[in-house]
């Protein structure tokens, strides 16, 4: 995701051909995703696991698009527990009950396919598991309103009112963002905010929308790697992120799991 902060430059609008490079890269980071489900358990580490991520996206023929993001080396971020995102996989072991957070972005043709998912090693806390569950259907909920015309505040809003309802807090130094032939760009997608408000919402867009969210407050500090982010309170955090583009009636989601594995418990 996206440090927020920064200038509003302009949204790309992409031709309809762009679409399929974009359907192309996304199934690859859902099927990678997919891939990894039956690795996740208890004694394996997160190094263990970036390697297979790794090992795969390459034998597909496409390229980890972190390798070598701004200084990160690793193909993957595994956020476990209180750590909100970017955690740096190692040789941190899965223990049960481990709630981790894997995000992969895929360059396939040019075309970027970025997404995560949360993973359980062994079996959640009830807390861990409904915080899971209000994480996945706030970003449902947030997808759910895009269509041209409708504002990016109206999807921060859907989330946001969802998540508090449920009292969990969404974090705010993180956002979605654009994406297509490039890895980051304009706009900001915020999981929070007003309807109405912000930039609206044209076919063409591609963008992320991945909500983090805490059990906790808010607030997040980075440690001195650089990268993970972790709360504050060191309550547990949640994310899931999917890319979409906006079509002339809605919404096409790229990264739909193709087996069916959106959310845990995955059954395998
Ligand atoms: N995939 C993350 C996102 O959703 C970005 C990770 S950048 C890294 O935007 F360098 F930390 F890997
Ligand atoms: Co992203
Ligand atoms: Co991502």
């Amino acid at each position: 995701m996206e440090q927020q902060g920064g200038e509003s430059r302009r949204i790309t609008i992409h031709h309809p051909d762009d679409f399929e490079g974009m359907r192309r890269a996304g199934r690859l980071a859902a099927e990678t995703l997919d891939m990894i489900t039956p690795h996740v358990k208890p004694g394996v580490t997160t190094g263990q696991i970036d390697r297979i991520i790794h090992d795969f996206i390459v034998a597909n023929h496409a390229i980890p698009a972190t390798l070598g993001y701004r200084g990160y080396t690793k193909s993957s971020c595994i956020s476990i527990n209180h750590v909100v995102c970017h955690g740096i996989p190692g040789d941190r072991v899965l223990v049960a009950g481990d709630i981790l957070n894997i995000d992969v972005t895929v360059i396939v043709d040019g075309w970027h396919g970025d997404s995560s998912r949360m993973y359980v090693a062994g079996q959640p806390s009830t807390k861990a598991r409904l915080l899971m569950d209000v994480t996945y259907e706030s970003m449902m909920r947030g997808l759910s309103v895009i269509k041209p015309g409708a504002t990016l505040g109206d999807i921060g809003h859907a989330i946001q009112t969802f998540v508090e309802r449920h009292r969990f807090s969404v974090v705010r130094d993180f956002c979605g963002h654009g994406i297509g032939r490039r890895f980051h760009e304009p706009p900001n997608v915020l999981h929070f905010g007003r309807p109405g408000e912000g930039p609206v919402l044209r076919p063409g867009m591609f963008f992320t929308v991945e909500p983090m969210v805490n059990a906790g407050r808010p607030e997040v500090k980075i440690l001195d790697d650089g990268w993970t982010a972790v709360t504050r309170d060191r309550s547990l955090s949640a994310q899931f992120e999917h890319m979409v583009g906006v079509t002339e009636d809605g919404v096409e989601v790229f990264t739909i799991s193709p087996a069916g594995l959106h959310k845990p418990p995955y059954g395998v």
